[in-house]
């Protein structure tokens, strides 16, 4: 497994991660990701041939939970706000396991499992 980061992009709001899924994980620096994390509270992931963009977010306690950036509603792409993401289309609304905290969506978001490995942050995305 090779390193997953091919780099950061401009974008208005988080910082974005280019990343390569390989044997159906990314894996992520994880000085960098943790560093970004705190400073900004969550990083967009792009991965080719991905059908959808992975948020990566930090808590409080230190957590991290992977979600897919694709409104569980009709499509569109939320935005993480603090602890939660919000959809600028209807105002659905997720906290940071995905669950709806705030309709119209009924769907919770998809989820990824991520956990740290030998100084790696590993985001699984086998049903991406
Ligand atoms: S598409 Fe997200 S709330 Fe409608």
């Amino acid at each position: 497994m090779g390193v997953g980061v091919v780099g950061i992009v401009g974008c208005a709001g988080i910082p974005t991660y280019n990343a390569a899924i390989q044997q159906k994980n990314l894996r992520l620096d994880g000085t960098e990701i943790e560093a970004a994390l705190l400073e900004r509270g969550a990083i967009r992931i792009r991965a080719p041939g991905a059908s959808a963009d992975i948020v990566l977010m930090r808590g409080a306690d230190g957590e991290l939970s992977a979600l897919s950036m694709t409104c569980s509603h009709l499509g569109c792409q939320v935005r993480p706000g603090g602890d939660f993401l919000v959809c600028p289309c209807h105002g659905s609304t997720f906290d940071r396991r995905g669950a709806v905290v705030r309709g119209p969506a009924q769907k919770p978001l998809q989820t990824y499992e991520v956990h740290r490995l030998d100084g790696y942050v590993i985001v699984s995305v086998a049903d991406i």
